[in-house]
């Protein structure tokens, strides 16, 4: 990591956070050690893998791996190279499969609990008999599956590390909001899937641009003002998004996590349309509207526009909803990946309008995406030099003035502007890379009992 330490290259209670931690190679394969074999990473939605024996290749890091739902129904996550010299078993992006077989030498791995004890293991090996005498132990050689995985409303959830806490520890109350994005409906049947298929493209930016910017920077806005001037709001309107009245930038200091959003316990109000020229969608979403105003307890009311579970995974909370992840490929290279969520059982005409604004707004072609794309990728070059990596980027927004949310512990906020999320995530990464123990990552963190 050159001479500096990491409390070093990040002052974040300063506001100041070294550009070398944005272009350094060391320090990014530091940062696939500490934070990516560590962290609970997004894989992907269970709407991806609906059937037994479907799969769909994801990322943890810069390791590939295969999501896969098994006979039982259970979801399985596996590393995505052959147990014997290291082939990538499976090269399509996704399918219908019990079985993996490598087409380096052949052996096969499967996931069927008829035939094996664990998924992944090593079902066939050719040469068994001949060439290996029989003596290769098949139950060692299996593929290495994820330490801990969690489907969370429908988001697949995994960490290389048995010691990570439980998934909803690691969270925290960031769960009220996450939950806005994954189950807007607060639990009614029917749940979301994810339509069109997965977006992926590669950005020459550092991985960290894009979850700083979704955790709270409402400040870059100016960075999209054409689009707001043409107007590809949800309903073909001015503006990117729905009106919003004012958010709060939310954080979880001792977490990480941080969005911008409205607090819990407002009064939501009259249902404001943004769907006029599309009567049907607008009908359909007034309709929920009203239902969650008639059933949903204060506790449900948060509102999140757009947030960010550390490290690598952002979402925009409100329709239409979306999950992102940036997957680090390099110190300047990310592969992003957007998944655009649905209510399954939605009527055909809600669901083109939502991939329609998706097409808009995000994605490589998208009107919005395509300008933060800009700047994170002119930062990052203009900071690979052996000079300007010695600079310091600049957080001090609103430095010295986080409250407290009392109602919803372990929460802070600070007005809308501010860049205390940036900071608190800053922190947490340098908690990561400092190789804290769970129990110091998790000391400060407010457990969900005692949330309740
Ligand atoms: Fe897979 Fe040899 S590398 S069988
Ligand atoms: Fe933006």
């Amino acid at each position: 990591m050159g001479q500096k330490t990491v409390d070093e290259l990040v002052r974040a209670e300063e506001g100041l956070v070294s550009r070398s931690i944005f272009v350094d190679e060391e320090i990014f394969q530091q940062e696939l050690k500490q934070i990516f074999s560590r962290a609970w990473l997004f894989v992907g939605h269970e709407s991806l893998v609906p059937k037994p024996d479907d799969y769909f290749v994801s990322r943890m890091g810069t390791e590939s791996v295969i999501l896969t739902r098994d006979r039982q129904g259970q979801i399985q996550v596996m590393l995505n190279s052959c147990a014997h010299r290291g082939m990538k078993l499976c090269r399509y992006d996704h399918g219908n499969n019990r079985t993996f077989t490598c087409p380096y030498h052949g052996w096969s791995f499967s996931t069927d609990g008829k035939l094996v004890e664990r998924p992944g293991e090593l079902v066939g090996v050719p040469g068994h008999a001949t060439h290996y005498k029989g003596e290769l132990d098949k139950k060692q050689w299996g593929l290495k599956t994820v330490a801990q995985v969690v489907n969370y409303k429908g988001a697949i959830w995994a960490t290389w590390d048995p010691n990570a806490p439980p998934f909803l520890d690691y969270i925290g109350n960031m769960r009220l909001y996450l939950d806005a994005a994954l189950d807007h409906r607060n639990g009614s049947p029917g749940g979301s899937e994810v339509i069109g298929g997965v977006q992926k493209w590669r950005v020459k930016c550092n991985w960290k641009f894009a979850p700083e910017n979704f955790i709270g920077d409402l400040y870059h806005d100016i960075s999209h003002r054409s689009v707001d001037i043409v107007g590809i709001g949800p309903g073909g309107g001015k503006g990117r998004r729905d009106a919003s009245a004012t958010r709060s930038a939310i954080c979880f200091p001792e977490l990480g996590h941080g969005l911008l959003g409205r607090l819990p316990f407002y009064e939501e109000g009259p249902y404001a349309p943004q769907y006029g020229r599309y009567p049907e969608v607008e009908a359909y979403y007034r309709e929920i509207h009203e239902q969650r105003e008639r059933t949903l307890g204060s506790a449900m009311r948060v509102q999140t526009s757009v947030g960010t579970i550390f490290p690598n995974m952002s979402f925009h909370g409100r329709q239409p909803r979306t999950l992102a992840v940036f997957h680090p490929i390099s110190s300047t290279e990310m592969e992003m990946w957007r998944m655009y969520l649905v209510d399954k059982d939605a009527p055909e005409a809600v669901k083109d309008a939502a991939r329609h604004y998706f097409l808009r707004y995000s994605g490589p072609g998208g009107m919005t995406e395509s300008d933060d794309m800009e700047n994170w990728t002119g930062a990052t070059e203009a900071s690979m030099g052996a000079m300007s990596r010695e600079l310091f980027f600049n957080y001090q927004m609103g430095v010295g003035h986080r409250e407290d949310v009392p109602e919803i512990p372990g929460c802070a906020v600070n007005g809308e502007y501010t860049e205390e999320n940036a900071r608190i995530y800053y922190r947490r990464w340098a908690q990561f890379m400092n190789g804290l123990s769970w129990d110091q990552l998790m000391a400060g963190a407010v457990r969900l009992e005692e949330a309740a």
